[in-house]
């Protein structure tokens, strides 16, 4: 079973690689190598590629950017996975493309299910949307994985930028009216092997770390792990910002976009262990030590 990752030098994809290359036969392409704007480099490239399982982990992830660059946004993430998705169709490739919380809105406040309507309100959540679309229409089979809030060692993420604030500052804050779960690059690495099969489920697949918390309650646990982990930090209390604060922002944001990873432990028994502790986990791994 031969696996290609698009998306290598990503936060998720590296992570991914790093986790498959001594378990599985697998290759990656970063955004150098195949550059998802040019369409036909990647019906080239990727018909000359031998795989059964292609992991789209790439993306135009810049929220603010696809907002003023809208052609670019719905190119690389919902065209490109339109291409892509032909081709894994004509090599009978399994294919499994990895999508966003944003495309939801935020007005709900349970978690959403595989079947909530989705109604995205940036151009980001649009063609994210859009993407799962094409994957699902070229073929049923193929698996669309919606996460939120990634982070993980391979790529600075919202948790790192606060760790690096609290170093340098005695006051930090964070947003405390905007809801989600953290989700850990390596507990899904973990996770995805289980929809390997190529009979293995298709459609939408919900996974998140359990729980769900503000922005400022998971910068705030971050801090009280490295505090528990020795990392010396100027802040010890996350302060609260609200939502209607950052005024930079261009894009809008759900105000709660919480998965529920319901279907997934239907579906594999398991249940992914909470966000508290996957962010502990990553700040033992890979902050107590520096
Ligand atoms: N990060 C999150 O919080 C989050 C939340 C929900 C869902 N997701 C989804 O999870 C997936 C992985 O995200 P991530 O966190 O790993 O994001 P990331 O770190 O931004 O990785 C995305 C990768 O795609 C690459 N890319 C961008 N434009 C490309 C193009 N035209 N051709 C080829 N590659 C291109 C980027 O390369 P460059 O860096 O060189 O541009 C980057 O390596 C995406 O589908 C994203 O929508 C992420």
């Amino acid at each position: 079973m031969k696996i290609v990752i698009l998306g290598v030098g990503g936060r998720l994809g590296a992570a991914l690689l790093r986790e498959y290359r001594d378990k599985f036969d697998v290759a990656g392409f970063n955004h150098r190598q195949l550059n998802l704007s040019d369409l036909a480099a990647v019906r080239e490239k990727l018909r000359n590629t031998r795989f059964d399982i292609l992991i789209n982990a790439a993306g135009f992830t810049k929220v603010d950017l696809c907002e003023t660059q809208p052609d670019r946004a719905f190119l690389i993430n919902a065209e490109a996975p339109r291409v892509v998705a032909e081709i894994c169709d004509e090599k009978n490739a399994r294919l499994i493309h990895f999508s966003t919380d944003y495309v939801f809105g935020g007005e709900r406040r349970e978690p959403y299910t595989e079947e909530d309507q989705a109604s995205p309100i940036s151009v980001y959540g649009e063609s994210k949307l859009a993407g799962e679309n094409n994957v699902l229409a070229a073929k049923s089979q193929n698996l669309v994985v919606r996460v939120s809030w990634v982070f993980g060692p391979d790529r600075p993420s919202f948790i790192d930028a606060m760790i690096q604030q609290a170093q340098e500052n005695d006051e930090v804050d964070a947003v405390a009216d905007k809801f989600s779960t953290p989700t850990y690059t390596l507990d899904i690495a973990a996770m995805l092997p289980q929809f390997f099969d190529a009979n293995a489920e298709g459609g939408i697949l919900h996974f998140a770390n359990a729980g769900q918390c503000s922005w400022r309650e998971y910068a705030q646990w971050a801090v009280d792990c490295c505090h528990d982990g020795g990392l010396p930090l100027k802040a010890k209390t996350i302060g609260e910002r609200e939502l209607r604060d950052m005024t930079n922002w261009i894009a809008r944001r759900p105000i709660y976009s919480v998965l529920s990873s319901r279907k997934y432990t239907k579906l594999t028994g398991i249940s992914p262990r909470t966000w508290r502790e996957a962010v502990s986990d990553y700040i033992t791994r890979f902050y107590s030590k520096k």
